[in-house]
């Protein structure tokens, strides 16, 4: 079976990647999502002319990966402004994420301070908690890594409650493709930007922000098939994709390190407030704050994430959706977002 997909291609009449469609087969999807798995998106905000990378680079193109710069730990290499500059996304393999968690510790120590901003700083702790999460879903059990999850959301809470600009900085960083540990930390950050605009205390945006950033965990049950399936699930698939709900509160709710009440946050993100979400179509007065909020930032941010099968939205367009939606969406919070959104408030 053929399917019709857009996928990036370089014009080489344009500098920014254009939008092409081109056919691809079943066995090349296979193999894309194969490779998807091997290979590690990071933010090229935190690359410099100066700086010595000890790991190759990567691009996508074609639903395939190409070598960007090659660099190895006893050969490093300064990045050319063609890779600073390069349009799209930029990936590592997985099995150097080791070395680029090295970097990241190059760059934030002191010896690199003139380096490294305040907003890299934030960019840092952001590419931590992509690392950490595409860990802790490869070994949900594991409940030190949720422990850890409490130090990463009071790193990100602090740096927001100290600089505002942060959080906007944040949200505007966008990966192309569809990863479930960079969704996990955008509906972890635009949780808590909502949470603080909300008026919640301190250990309320806390525990929002452990159960938003963990919202998916569940998804680590799900075949990767299912969830990187191009176009409509059949209605069995989609009965099993909502399983995540389920398997999420499975794993979450003895982890001692868990708060109990950031439960929530992951098994009602799906509810909505008209009784038709999933999956026990609470309604109004039964969805807790948590899972209000995060029904909102998890919307939000699967509209404006690009697949390979559609466009991303931008904020305008998905922010018109929800309103389009609004019933089942709870109003002042979705007005807060809005303005939040807007850069506004
Ligand atoms: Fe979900
Ligand atoms: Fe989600």
């Amino acid at each position: 079976m053929r399917r019709y997909i857009p996928i990036e291609k370089k014009d080489q009449t344009q500098s920014s990647p254009q939008k092409v469609y081109l056919s691809a087969s079943s066995e090349r999807l296979k193999k894309y999502y194969y490779e998807k798995e091997r290979y590690h998106c990071i933010d090229k905000n935190l690359l410099f002319p100066e700086s010595e990378l000890i790991f190759s680079l990567f691009i996508q193109r074609n639903l395939n990966y190409e070598l960007l710069l090659e660099a190895f730990e006893d050969s490093p290499k300064k990045p050319s402004a063609e890779t600073l500059n390069y349009d799209g996304d930029i990936f590592i393999k997985v099995t150097d994420i080791p070395l680029y968690q090295q970097y990241l510790e190059t760059i934030s120590s002191s010896s690199y301070q003139w380096m490294i901003s305040d907003k890299q700083k934030i960019y840092s702790i952001r590419e931590r908690s992509k690392i950490f999460i595409r860990d802790l879903l490869s070994a949900p059990e594991n409940s030190q890594n949720i422990k850890k999850c409490g130090e990463l959301i009071e790193l990100i809470i602090n740096s927001i409650l100290c600089n505002k600009e942060i959080f906007y900085d944040l949200i505007k960083i966008k990966e192309h493709d569809y990863y479930t540990y960079v969704h996990s930390v955008n509906v972890g950050i635009l949780s808590v930007g909502l949470g603080i605009a909300a008026g919640l205390s301190k250990t309320n945006i806390y525990n929002l922000g452990i159960g938003s950033l963990l919202h998916d965990i569940g998804k680590c049950k799900i075949s990767s098939e299912i969830l990187n399936k191009l176009g409509r699930l059949n209605p069995f698939e989609y009965r099993i994709l909502k399983n995540h709900v389920i398997e999420g509160e499975k794993i979450l709710k003895d982890c001692p390190y868990f708060p109990e009440n950031s439960l929530s946050a992951v098994t009602q993100h799906h509810e909505r407030l008209s009784g038709k979400g999933y999956p026990n179509n609470l309604t109004g007065a039964q969805i807790t704050i948590f899972g209000k909020i995060v029904a909102i930032t998890d919307s939000y941010d699967a509209l404006t994430t690009k697949r390979p099968d559609k466009a991303g939205l931008t904020p305008f367009e998905a922010l018109s959706i929800l309103v389009k939606e609004c019933e089942h969406y709870d109003s002042d919070l979705l007005k807060l977002f809005i303005k939040l959104i807007g850069g506004v408030i």
